[in-house]
């Protein structure tokens, strides 16, 4: 009832003219977003932001309010202005002070960018593409893969859950990237399999949402309320953090030397960080990919992939493989394992973007979901899995400047390498060998769903069937 007077007050407020004074109120949007911020943050409790915010694009087009604070931008423009102008676009905003790790702020949630670039240069060397492909860190990755294609083999005719698997995998190469000769097996042994569980399996989209806004109260929650703990693979990068022997490409032992001003519990949080940030993005990302691959209107894709792969001699560069590059771009192009917002705020003295001038601190963001699809001209039938697409030169600079899932500027992926590395090896070892169907047995929801800012198929399963080729 409270509800409906609100409403009516908001509807009568707005037509004795009232909104056009509000600071948004040439951006288009639903009324109601100029007053209120309880709509988005409904979407956001109840995991419909990223769809909802989708459909308000197609409704509004390009820029669309989302609250008397907020505005949603499409164009590569916004692109470039908001994450890439100055180098790493705007600040972040407090949303990411929840991704702090033991209590620290890392990289990842530090909000300035002075801070930030000072942190960045310390990770630049080790994520680059000449570090992840020297000798030690690809034997790591490809042993991984085999120990992934060894399970496939064991399977036989009986369906594998590769969202498991995938997971499994993706959390070992990045620990063993971050602390080798340390790393995860978790392909092999139970204690790290649970490790993966644990940061796999959890329910904490409302919990963090909580304690984001109200984080006055946090402390008074019942533990129920309390955002998710993961004291294993805690307890696991605090043993790792205290290693003393590092192999010379590991990211701790660049943390760890002195000239990198960094405390233990720091190093530890900046590892903490990049295990969580490595293991869903790559998890899902390959899940999602292997999904669509084995359906059977996609058995045309999975051909030409097996093809290239299989007329490729095996110490071809991986760079080479260009179908398996499209794969790659095309399942991260549909499903993007981060598909929300990426919220940054406008810099003092307001900003023009896309025409409309946007005052300072308004919160500004894109969200590569909807990046994806937007623009009919660079994606035609956005909502088709088609590698294919990839391949044709016309107008491949566009597409490559709309692909998002990555970010762009000094805030994009530090990572990306890294993924694309442990992505390609362990495509190259599954589709030279089977191909992949959907399993009978296989129940579970595909469709994305939200998480705090990345997302995840819903039933978290994923049954196929390898049959050798
Ligand atoms: C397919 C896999 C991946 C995808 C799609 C992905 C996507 C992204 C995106 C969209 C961002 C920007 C987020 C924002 O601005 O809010 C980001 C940032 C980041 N990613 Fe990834 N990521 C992937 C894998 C990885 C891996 C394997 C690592 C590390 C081992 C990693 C480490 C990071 C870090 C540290 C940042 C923060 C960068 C900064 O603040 O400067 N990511 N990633």
């Amino acid at each position: 009832m409270f509800s409906l007077w609100a409403a009516l007050i908001l509807f009568i407020a707005y037509y004795i003219g009232l909104g056009p004074f509000t600071p948004l109120a040439k951006i288009p949007g639903p009324w109601y977003t100029q007053f209120s911020s309880l709509w988005i943050k409904y979407q956001e409790f109840t995991a419909n932001r990223r769809v909802s915010v989708h459909l308000l694009h197609q409704r509004y087009g390009p820029v669309v309010r989302l609250g008397p604070n907020e505005v949603s931008f499409t164009s590569l423009d916004a692109i470039k202005e908001i994450y890439a102008s100055g180098g790493s676009g705007y600040d972040k905003t407090e949303f990411y002070s929840l991704f702090k790790q033991f209590k620290i702020k890392t990289m990842f949630s530090t909000l300035g960018k002075d801070e930030h670039s000072k942190r960045k240069r310390l990770f630049a060397e080790r994520y680059a593409m000449t570090n992840v492909m020297k000798t030690k860190p690809l034997a790591a990755i490809h042993e991984r893969a085999m120990k992934f294609v060894a399970q496939c083999v064991k399977a036989g005719q009986k369906s594998v859950d590769v969202y498991v698997l995938l997971h499994c995998y993706a959390v070992d190469c990045v620990t063993h990237f971050m602390f080798s000769p340390g790393g995860l097996k978790s392909l092999d042994l139970e204690k790290d399999f649970e490790i993966m569980q644990e940061l796999t399996y959890h329910q904490s989209l409302q919990k963090s949402l909580l304690a984001y806004y109200l984080p006055g109260l946090e402390p008074y929650f019942p533990a129920f309320l309390h955002p998710r703990s993961a004291p294993k693979a805690n307890q696991y990068v605090l043993e790792m953090a205290n290693q003393i022997e590092l192999d010379n490409h590991s990211l701790l032992e660049k943390l760890k030397r002195k000239d990198s001003n960094l405390e233990i519990m720091q190093a530890a949080a900046e590892c903490k960080d990049h295990m969580a940030a490595g293991i869903d993005t790559t998890g899902d990302g390959l899940c999602f990919l292997m999904w669509e691959l084995s359906q059977p209107q996609n058995m045309i894709f999975q051909r030409r992939l097996q093809n290239e792969l299989r007329n490729a001699s095996t110490d071809a560069p991986l760079d080479s493989l260009v179908y398996l590059d499209a794969v790659i771009k095309e399942a991260l192009r549909c499903s993007p394992p981060i598909p929300m917002s990426l919220p940054r705020y406008v810099p003092s003295g307001g900003r023009v973007i896309d025409g409309y001038y946007i005052p300072p601190h308004t919160v500004v963001s894109c969200q590569p979901y909807t990046v994806h699809r937007s623009d009919e001209k660079v994606f035609p039938e956005p909502d088709q899995f088609n590698p294919d697409r990839w391949l044709d030169t016309r107008d491949a600079v566009e597409r490559n400047r709309n692909f998002f899932a990555f970010a762009v500027g000094g805030r994009g992926c530090t990572g990306k390498n890294l993924a694309l590395v442990e992505m390609k090896i362990l495509l190259r070892e599954i589709y030279s060998r089977f191909e992949t169907t959907v399993a009978p047995d296989m129940t579970g929801s595909m469709i994305l769903d939200d998480q705090i800012i990345s997302a995840r198929p819903k039933g978290q399963t994923c049954k196929l069937v390898f049959a050798p080729i």
